[in-house]
Formats: C-alpha cells, structure tokens, sequence
C-alpha cells in the first residue's frame, strides 16, 4: 500500500512499498498530513466548488458531487482496506446498493440470496422491475442450485454472507468459479474486511453499508462500493456522479474517524459475541442459538475458511426464544440498557426482532422460506462489558419466559 492519496502525490507512490499491516493502513491508506497546515486530521472539506486556475486547470475536483477531497480519503482507505482497483462512496449503503444495479439494463437479470437485508428486496421487486430488470432469489449457500439459477440474462449474483439475520453463509470462492459471465457481488456489511475480504476469494463487487461497523458509533448513514477492475470502478463512479446519492464531507470525516479503530473494534466485537453465544447456546430457554463462531453453527467449517484473521467471527448474533414471537416481543420490551433499534455493527449493543422491524417489507411467506422466523431475535453485540450485556439479556429472558 501507499500511504498517500493517488491525487494528491501520485509521483511518490512506489510499488515495492512493503505490506504493512491491517491496522496500519486503517489509520494510514489514504491520509496524509494537511499540506497548507500540517493537521494530522484529513480536514472536513466542507466546499461546494473549487477554484480553477483556467478553464479546466485545477486540482482534480471541481465540483463536490463529483468529488471531494475528504471523501476521497474515506474511498482510498476503504479500497485499500478491502484490497480493490477503486471505490466510491454513497448517501447510505441502499444507496450503494442502487448504484450496483444501476449498471444494469433493460432485460438484465440479477440472482439474489434468499436471505438479506429486507431494503435490498425491496429496492429490486418493486422499483427495479419497473425498469425490466428481473431479480430471483435463490438459497446462494446451495452452489448447486445457485449454479441452475443463473440464467444467459444473469448480469450479477448478489450475494450477503453472514447474512442478515440468519447469519447463514455462502461459499464466496465457489460461487466466483460458477459465475460465468455474471458479476459477483457481495455485501461485505456484517464482517468487513477486518474479518473477511471477499475480493481476495473471488468477489468482483463489495458493498458496505458504512453506517454499521465502518463508521461503528451509531453517529452517520454512509454505504460503499469498493471494485476489483477500474472499469466496474469508472462505471459506478459515474452512476455516483449521475445520479447525485454522495456521502457529505462531515460524514467522510466521521467514518474515516471510525475506520482508523475498525480492527481493535471488531476483534473486540468478536470476544463479546462469542461470550453471548456460549451463554445463549446454555439457555434452557432459548431454543437454538446461530453464530458462526460456535462449534455447533452449521456452517462452522466454512465460517473458518473464510475468515482470514484473528478477529473472530463478528458480532452479530440470532437466536430463538422458547415461547415464540410472544416471548421474543415481551423480551424485546423487557431490555434495559440494551437498545430495541433497527441498526447494527455499533458500539451500542442492539437487539432486533427482524420479522416486524428490518425484515417486515419480505413478508411471512418469504421469511419463513428464509428461515427468519417469527420468533428470532437477532442482537448485534456491541462493545459494553459482556458480563453487563449477558445479565441485562438474562433479566429480559427471564421475565419474557416467567423464568
Ligand atoms: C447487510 C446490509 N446491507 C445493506 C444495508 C442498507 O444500508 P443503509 O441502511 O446504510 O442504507 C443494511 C441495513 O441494515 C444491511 O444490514
């Protein structure tokens, strides 16, 4: 990697540059000091236009929807965390999304997991459509049956792994060896590349939705596209400038103030989810317990494959209550400090009931096929003390089940 921004020193940058490591380029890649002061903080460059010498002599940014000095440090450091040919940044991980699909045409068709975040179906099934773009939806961790689904119109797979909120995996290395002519897509949200680098097992697309564990504090909504050819960058660049969906500079700074701490925090995440499944899992009252970190977890041997640090498995977590949706709901009321939020991957821990809130726009029939039963309770497991969580969990199980 090169510490500095290609726009700002490209002479400087030198190949043989040796590896450094993760954390080391989450606080470095991308970020130099402020050359007219010397701030060792990319500065919030909170301007609409800039000054051009003559007629298109300037500095390389002109306009702020088509780029911005702050939020070009955050898409160098995300690209150089996830190891891309380029990325760009966007108003929120929907829109990110938007972008991805907006490379596509009339007649095109996209192959989708069965299970993800619920905006990601409804941004396809009824707005894509309308501009006859086809979407399926197929069970992705079934390679077999990913492979059948692929269609000669299928243009991207679009793949979540953890997914959201059955934390189910797919196979990144054999899907990109299935792919054919289709772009493979995957949204990288739940693990980052702290924990897993989807480019690296064959992804030729990674989005984030920045506002969970990239920006990490609860504090912006942000998404990302980070692409393995500088065409597929270029392409979605210029959705990105077309359609106008940018990130602002205050919340390019806040996630780049967030990324520089994304290792120490998802490692951190990581230990305290662990400790939640273990307690989970020897519940009397809790009847199943997924997290990719348990010995007991399906897809264990995968979660393993995949993983390529020594961060752990994530922090986020599902599990299912003995008594069904009216425990989950008397649970979910019965918290303390525990926070019932639709959000996840911050430093707060959030419980969720996906079936009424994130997931509700799937509808039953396509929840239940997706496994997301009514009873699940998903929790993103925050950084607070875990014994502290573990008891305010306890509490909220106890009176949900008269325990
Ligand atoms: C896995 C995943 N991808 C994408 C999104 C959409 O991101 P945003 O809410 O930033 O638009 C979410 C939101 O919860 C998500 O969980």
């Amino acid at each position: 990697m090169t510490l500095l921004t290609e726009k700002q020193q490209p002479e400087k940058k030198d190949k043989k540059e040796k590896e450094l490591g993760f954390a080391t380029r989450a606080i470095h890649a991308g970020q130099i000091p402020d050359p007219t002061t010397g701030a060792v903080t990319i500065p919030i460059y909170q301007t609409t236009t800039y000054a051009q010498e003559a007629v298109g002599v300037h500095k390389g940014y002109t306009y702020s929807r088509t780029g911005n000095p702050t939020v070009s440090a955050l898409e160098e450091n995300l690209n150089e965390l996830e190891g891309g040919a380029g990325c760009a940044c966007f108003s929120s991980g929907m829109a990110a999304i938007t972008a991805v699909f907006s490379t596509l045409s009339l007649g095109d068709h996209v192959l989708i997991s069965e299970v993800v975040y619920g905006g990601t179906p409804r941004l396809c099934n009824n707005i894509l459509s309308r501009f006859g773009i086809k979407s399926t939806y197929v069970d992705t961790s079934n390679i077999e049956a990913t492979r059948n689904a692929i269609t000669e119109n299928t243009r991207l797979i679009f793949v979540e792994t953890p997914a959201n909120p059955t934390l189910k995996l797919s196979d990144i290395k054999a899907l990109s060896e299935i792919k054919g002519n289709a772009k493979l897509v995957v949204d990288n949200t739940f693990l980052t590349p702290a924990i897993q680098r989807p480019i690296e097992l064959g992804a030729d697309i990674v989005i984030h939705s920045t506002t969970k564990y990239i920006e990490g504090h609860n504090s912006t909504i942000g998404g990302a596209v980070v692409s393995n050819s500088k065409k597929d960058n270029e392409d979605v660049k210029f959705i990105q400038n077309a359609t106008g969906s940018i990130l602002t500079p205050f919340n390019a700074w806040l996630t780049i103030r967030g990324l520089k701490t994304l290792e120490l925090r998802m490692r951190k995440h990581s230990e305290n989810a662990q400790i939640v499944a273990e307690y989970l899992e020897d519940h009397p009252k809790v009847s199943k317990v997924l997290y990719p970190g348990l010995a007991s977890f399906s897809q264990a041997f995968l979660a393993k494959k995949q993983n390529n640090s020594k961060n752990g498995y994530g922090g986020m977590l599902a599990f299912e209550l003995k008594g069904g949706v009216e425990a989950g709901l008397k649970f979910a009321k019965s918290l303390s400090f525990l926070t019932l939020a639709e959000n996840l991957g911050a430093i707060e821990t959030m419980v969720t009931h996906p079936a009424t809130m994130t997931h509700a726009a799937m509808g039953k029939e396509a929840r239940e096929k997706a496994g997301i039963t009514d009873g699940l309770i998903r929790v993103s497991v925050g950084l607070e003390d875990p014994q502290d969580i573990v008891e305010d969990l306890d509490r909220a199980i106890k009176s949900a089940t008269s325990l």
